[in-house]
């Protein structure tokens, strides 16, 4: 018995990269697979079935149990398409990954709205459309141990030049996996994300991560950290989120200072906070 025997499990984006190397090693725990990818380009262009259709092929020659979907998360119908693709091969869904990811970079100064809108759908409002169309479905199978597993990025927590729109749509990630940890407890439903570093073809251009290599770097570091998060080994871990470089794994934590009190009833003014900054921000 594996980890996930007789569990189903939906990995969007898994025709590549850290979303492959996760579907592959949950169908190795005996899960039963929904491999969603749209098949296009690093920056979101065009659509092709072969990649998720070639990731269903590894898991069934390895003696698993996967199906494909190419709908994207990003639109309304694709999204619950991906979710009724599960339901309607396995009965059940118990666990989704939300990894499905495009780029489109460009300096804040020159960047254009088609650019922000692209990345913010994929991220976040797909993101958002498969954690409610999942949500919908465990509320109907009743309450259980069931897991949702988001991806956001260093990027969206410390923030990157160029990357205005992915930043924000990763940030915005951080706030769908606080709040739907805590809404969706009541259904035994725990969110929790991963903010990874992997060699794959998103980050192929960024030499230093080339220079250490695939067998460092690669997505197959990051998978059992999905899997981990997903399993009921990790059963009192929620809202949390991990990150993960390679063999490196650490935790991201949102603090609040101390902070300090006014004068009640007298609002502060720009000057005597300015005097107050050093006291506020310890
Ligand atoms: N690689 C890294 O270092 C890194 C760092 C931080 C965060 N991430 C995040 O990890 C996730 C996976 O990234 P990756 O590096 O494996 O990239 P990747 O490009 O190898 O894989 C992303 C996959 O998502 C699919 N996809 C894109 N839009 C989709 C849509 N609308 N619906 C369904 N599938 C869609 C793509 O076709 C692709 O197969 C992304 O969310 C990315 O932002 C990656």
């Amino acid at each position: 018995m594996g980890l996930f025997t007789g569990k189903v499990v939906i990995v969007t984006g898994s025709g590549n990269g850290i979303g492959k190397a996760t579907a592959l090693a949950f169908a190795k725990a005996g899960a039963l697979v929904v491999v969603n990818d749209v098949g296009g380009t690093r920056d979101g262009a065009g659509k092709d079935q072969k990649a998720a259709d070639a990731v269903v092929a590894d898991i069934k020659d390895a003696g698993g149990e996967a199906v494909a979907t190419y709908t994207s998360v990003s639109d309304l119908d694709g999204a619950e398409n991906i979710v009724w693709t599960a339901l309607n091969r396995w009965k059940r869904v118990d666990v989704l990954v939300n990894n499905a990811g495009i780029l489109r970079d460009r300096a804040l100064l020159n960047m254009q709205v088609s650019e922000w809108d692209a990345v913010l759908d994929v991220h976040l409002k797909g993101s958002f459309l498969m954690t409610r169309a999942f949500a919908r479905a465990i509320k109907v199978q009743g309450t259980g141990s069931y897991a949702i597993v988001n991806t956001t990025s260093m990027s969206g927590l410390l923030g990157n030049f160029g990357q205005a729109n992915y930043s924000s749509a990763k940030a915005g990630l951080f706030g769908l996996t606080r709040t739907s940890s805590i809404e969706l407890a009541k259904l035994g439903c725990r969110v929790n994300a991963i903010a990874p570093v992997a060699l794959t073809r998103m980050t192929e251009d960024i030499a230093m991560l080339k220079d250490v290599g695939v067998d460092q770097m690669g997505p197959q570091h990051v998978a059992p950290v999905v899997t981990w998060l997903a399993s009921d080994v990790a059963v009192e871990v929620n809202g949390r989120i991990f990150g993960v470089h390679g063999s490196k794994i650490f935790e991201y934590r949102m603090t609040q200072s101390e902070g300090v009190e006014g004068v009640a009833g007298v609002p502060w003014t720009p000057e005597s906070l300015q005097a107050a900054l050093a006291k506020i921000e310890k």
